[in-house]
Parts: structure tokens; C-alpha cells; sequence
């Protein structure tokens, strides 16, 4: 569990953020592109990396296809990090583990979804990862993920 005792800073003093993706993310560029567009989540990982890099900032850039190593990394950012980004695909409409998870961060967390999930089947409507994170971006494509580390470095240094 995130605690007001430990400290977070890198060591250099520079914010640390990361970024999780949850299962099938790893085939982004040709997993029904129509829907999540040709980027490749390599792609997206530098894009987020660019612009880390202009608002000095260090990410960690994950992906798994595991529901539990996704919780034990949400433990790892508690500890670690100072935010974090969670695009949770699949396991956003099923987990109560990563809710759980989610919850005892206590850190500023922003949900990202390269689709519109309330445009498309009515299973993708609920999200158990947006009642316990601080913003949700959705259906701007890996846009968001930019969005969503600008808006998360903007709040974290606002506090
Ligand atoms: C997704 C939306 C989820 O419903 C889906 O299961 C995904 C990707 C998105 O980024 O649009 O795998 O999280």
C-alpha cells in the first residue's frame, strides 16, 4: 500500500510516472485497427517517451497480459512512482483486483481507452477502474495516452 512515509522522488529528483497496459494491448497495429487505429504499442511507447522527455518526467512503460502482475505493478508504482496511466483493456470491465489495487494507490491515476468503450457493445459501458481514478480519457486513439500524461504531470505538480 502507498505510504505518506515513503518517499517517491527519483533519486534525480525527477517526477515518475507509469504507464500500464492490460491484455492484447501488445498486439496494437494489427489488432482490429479499424477500431484502435495502426500504431503499434511500441510506437505509442515512444510517443509517450518524446514527451516525457519535454516535460521531464521519467515513464515506465509496462504491458501484460496477466491480471495479477498487472496488480503487483500497480503495488510497484504505490511505492515508486508519484502517478500513474492505466489503459486496463479487458480487465477494466472485469477486475475488482485492480480496483482493489487502484484504491490502496492513492496516488493521482488517469484511465485511458484507445476507443470510445460507451460507443461500442454494452459489456464495455461499465468500468471498474474509473471509480477509482482521478480522470478517464476515451476514443481519442493513442492521442490519449499524451493527453492523459500531460493532464496527470499538470495535477500531480498542482498538489
Ligand atoms: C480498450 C477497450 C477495452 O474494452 C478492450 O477490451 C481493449 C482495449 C481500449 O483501449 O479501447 O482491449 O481498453
Amino acid at each position: 500500500m502507498a505510504s505518506a512515509s515513503i518517499d517517491n522522488n527519483a533519486s534525480d529528483g525527477q517526477l515518475r510516472i507509469m504507464v500500464l497496459n492490460g491484455p492484447n494491448l501488445n498486439l496494437l497495429g494489427s489488432r482490429e485497427p479499424e477500431i484502435y487505429g495502426a500504431q503499434t504499442l511500441a510506437d505509442i511507447e515512444t510517443a509517450v517517451a518524446d514527451l516525457a522527455s519535454t516535460l521531464d518526467v521519467t515513464v515506465d512503460f509496462r504491458q501484460s497480459n496477466t491480471e495479477g502482475e498487472l496488480v503487483s505493478w500497480i503495488q510497484e508504482a504505490g511505492a515508486d512512482c508519484q502517478g500513474l496511466i492505466i489503459n486496463g483493456a479487458a480487465y477494466t470491465h472485469t477486475s475488482i483486483a485492480i480496483y482493489d489495487a487502484l484504491l490502496a494507490f492513492e496516488l493521482p491515476a488517469i484511465e485511458v481507452h484507445l476507443s470510445n468503450i460507451f460507443k461500442r457493445e454494452s459489456f464495455r459501458h461499465h468500468s471498474y477502474v474509473s471509480a477509482a481514478v482521478d480522470g478517464v480519457i476515451c476514443g481519442l486513439g493513442a492521442k490519449g495516452y499524451l493527453l492523459a500524461l500531460e493532464s496527470l504531470v499538470h495535477l500531480i505538480r498542482a498538489e
